[in-house]
């Protein structure tokens, strides 16, 4: 289907999720730096930021591009050592291999395993060290709780602690605060600041991001809001929002992220019931989208990723009420089964056959497989009998078979491969070869990508609410 459309002025894409927000400029004039910051406009002090990952060392690099005297903490060693050698452990971060070298060769990043010495020395402690989810989907705070008690003990009077990683509704306040203040002997909003500001970048658009996305900030009281509010204005470009209270903070992320979950589950649902009645569903979400009120998100295989499966069961865990949150968490668990049963109806079962999994990271781009729908579609494969060969961009031969699956070099004769699942959208999918595969029958693809992808006589394929069709 072609929309024609004048140019939208606001630029909102008619395939619905991704808004372009214009740059905000830098409008910092050359700060001044103090030895003890206290939150006056145009000053900078010094600042820790505790877990240096694909969040936290872009977040380094951005507080040290602004002036900001920066100590990365963190538990692993080879983290550490790399900063202090100027390099970036992350390397598909657009921008943060140059950011690190040139924060450090600024004498403004440098790097420590030790948090409470770090924590001891600077004005401002930045967290963000993961919480996870427990077997049980219950919040996993191990690092955390390590990277508070590590941090406690070094903070003295005037220290603010700004805790980014996302938590539930009420951890600042009822868990880490107390701990803060009783390691440390400080008393919040007297001579101890705490805040809760949610980090909301997406990997790979990191600092297009943190020049873009509102900051939002709430503290524990006033006085906390006001410093954190304070510290965020003086290394952002971006607006920042001052929230009436950390709770209202910890809140709209988990809102913001469930939305899209259950926005996805939505699509997901829209998207079975299209196939069942011969609809094409991305023509319907395209059509539906047009109207500036509806935001329909993409269906595909399932969600993947250490933010937005994890953060309905953070809400969940609180809030055991919110069925709509339950069932789109299931509904979007459950497309990987759906997927397995497609490929055994259209290959009379899986026992003995060899399928090839492109794509393993939870998303293309980004080297993460927690929570990766990768996972249990490679184990629900073996559970039925198949041979499971896989293949990602970004993992080595090494890392596929840590994933169970047998490594396929890209291009490869893979003679006896009867099905193709695509688990992410790498643009690499669009040169597959069919010739590569002598017995293929079947491609599923699981991100809607491959819609083009020329099939020779006999291959079906198989979307997710797209019409199914057969090639030659
Ligand atoms: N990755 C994303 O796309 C994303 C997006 C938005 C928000 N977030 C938030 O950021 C958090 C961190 O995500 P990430 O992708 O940077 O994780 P990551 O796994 O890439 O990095 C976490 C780092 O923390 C370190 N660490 C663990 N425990 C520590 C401790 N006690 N003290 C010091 N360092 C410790 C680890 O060694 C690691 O280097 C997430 O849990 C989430 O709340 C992530």
């Amino acid at each position: 289907m072609t929309i024609t459309t004048r140019p939208s002025r606001s630029g909102p894409s008619l395939l619905g999720g991704s808004i372009d927000v214009p740059v905000n400029p830098c409008q910092h004039e050359a700060p001044r730096s103090v030895q003890s910051w206290t939150g006056e406009p145009g000053t900078v002090g010094s600042v820790a930021l505790v877990g240096a990952g694909k969040m936290g060392l872009p977040l380094a690099a951005q507080f040290a591009g602004h002036g900001w005297q920066v100590t990365a903490v963190d538990v692993n060693p080879a983290v550490v050592d790399a900063i202090n050698e100027g390099r970036s452990h992350v390397a598909e971060e657009p921008g943060l291999v140059e950011a690190v070298a040139e924060a450090h060769a600024s004498g403004r990043l440098r790097a420590t395993t030790n948090g409470t010495e770090a924590a001891r020395s600077v004005d401002v402690v930045v967290v963000i060290v993961p919480v996870m989810l427990n077997d049980r989907q219950q919040p996993d705070y191990r690092y955390m709780d390590a990277a508070v008690e590590a941090v406690g003990p070094g903070l003295h009077p005037g220290s603010l602690v700004v805790f980014e990683t996302t938590l539930p509704v009420g951890d600042t306040r009822g868990r880490f605060t107390p701990a803060l203040e009783a390691a440390s002997g400080l008393k919040v909003e007297d001579d101890l600041f705490v805040a809760f500001s949610p980090e909301r970048l997406l990997s790979g658009h990191v600092f297009q991001n943190l020049a873009t996305y509102p900051k939002l900030v709430g503290g524990i009281g006033p006085a906390s809001t006001a410093r954190a509010a304070a510290f965020y204005a003086s290394v952002l470009d971006a607006e920042v929002v001052a929230m009436s209270k950390a709770e209202a903070a910890e809140f709209a992320k988990l809102a913001e992220t469930t939305y899209r979950d259950v926005n996805i589950a939505l699509a997901n649902e829209f998207a079975n019931y299209a196939e069942r009645v011969g609809v094409d569903i991305l023509e319907v979400i395209s059509a539906a989208n047009s109207q500036p009120y509806s935001h329909i998100h993409q269906p595909g295989i399932g969600v993947g990723g250490h933010c937005i499966p994890v953060y309905p069961h953070f809400l969940l865990s609180r809030a055991p009420e919110m069925t709509l949150v339950d069932a789109s968490r299931k509904a979007n668990d459950g497309q990987v089964d759906r997927a397995i049963a497609t490929l055994e109806g259209a290959l009379d079962g899986l026992e003995g056959v060899e399928v090839l999994v492109l794509g393993l990271t939870y998303r293309d781009g980004v080297k993460e497989l927690a929570y990766s729908r990768a996972i249990p579609l490679i184990d629900g494969l073996h559970a039925r009998g198949a041979r499971v060969l896989a293949f990602d961009p970004l993992l080595d031969a090494g890392e596929v078979v840590q994933v169970g699956a047998v490594p396929w070099p890209w291009g490869s004769a893979a003679p006896s491969v009867r099905a193709i699942v695509t688990q992410t959208a790498d643009p690499a999918w669009a040169s597959l070869d069919p010739a590569w595969f002598a017995e293929l029958r079947v491609v599923l693809d699981g991100r809607n990508s491959l819609g083009d992808l020329a099939l020779p006589a006999g291959i079906d394929y198989h979307g997710i609410g797209v019409p199914s069709r057969t090639g030659g």
